[in-house]
């Protein structure tokens, strides 16, 4: 090489090698999924083990699930039970700190934050769909102070993935978080302010993590419940949640297939 090809190739290998920009094939991906319910199905189609040195810290309850598929290292991680209720560590709290030291000890080119959302008929959402979202924001984050108003909304972006989109034929729409299951009337005001088709606990967090540590991120997810519709929200979301977390799953592995051989800037 000429000196200055040696200075051009390093200058680009140094701009890609910042944040996410990987142009070589995607090797290792991190899954986020709340639920074990919705994690335990991918576990078993990428046949996962379960990592029983984790790579986190002393007896908190996040499980990892790890192994080969195809040519990707695949991770799957969980918030796990709550230590004192048992049940499963939803919400945004949980998902950040999963995320952060996720992304710390397993230097993820990509994240999938998978789980099941809330969806509107309005929006032309139902019951079984499969999302890809587009944007990510916080809808109970309310600061009605110049400039914090918007530091709360947290508007990020997903990952752009035109291709994937396409060859998988996915919903596409504005995903809204908030910490609670159910929908107060502040809330949906501000869900429509962000212009959401589906709303979830888990996504902006998710995102706001990985915009900090500059790693990409998407996030898929699959509705159980109809927020606009007649039935309680708790009773649909588990009357569905296992027949959807089938459609999750599927689209998941899905995806993954795709990004199989795959740069960031291919999806
Ligand atoms: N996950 C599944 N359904 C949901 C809803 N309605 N709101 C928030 N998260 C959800």
């Amino acid at each position: 090489r000429s000196p200055e090809g040696l200075i051009m190739t390093i200058s680009m290998e140094n701009k890609l090698g910042e944040g996410s920009m990987v142009a070589r094939p995607i090797s290792n991906i991190v899954f986020i999924i709340a639920m074990q319910t919705e994690a335990l199905p991918l576990v078993n189609k990428f046949e996962l083990t379960e990592d029983p040195n984790s790579l986190f810290p002393k007896n908190v309850p996040w499980v990892r699930y790890n192994g080969k598929y195809k040519d990707l290292n695949v991770n799957i991680v969980c918030p796990g039970k709550d230590a004192i209720l048992g049940v499963d560590s939803v919400g945004t709290v949980s998902a950040a700190l999963l995320t952060y030291a996720s992304i710390q000890a397993l230097k993820p080119d990509l994240i999938i934050n998978a789980g099941t959302a809330g969806a509107f008929k309005a929006k032309g959402a139902s019951i079984g769909d499969v999302y890809l979202a587009s944007d990510v924001a916080f809808h109970d984050r309310r600061i009605p102070i110049p400039v914090f108003d918007l530091y709360g909304v947290g508007l990020r972006q997903a990952c752009c993935t035109p291709n994937v989109i396409k060859a998988l034929n996915l919903k596409v729409g504005k995903l809204s978080t908030g910490d609670s299951l159910d929908m107060c009337p502040l809330d949906e005001a501000s869900i429509m302010k962000n212009d959401a088709v589906i709303k979830d606990m888990e996504g902006a967090a998710v995102a706001y993590v990985a915009d900090l540590l500059k790693v990409s991120v998407i996030f898929l997810k699959a509705v159980t419940d109809i927020v606009d519709g007649d039935k309680p929200t708790a009773e649909e979301f588990l009357q569905n949640l296992a027949a959807v977390t089938a459609a999750l799953d599927e689209a998941a592995t899905k995806v993954v297939d795709f990004i199989n051989g795959k740069c960031l800037s291919e999806l």
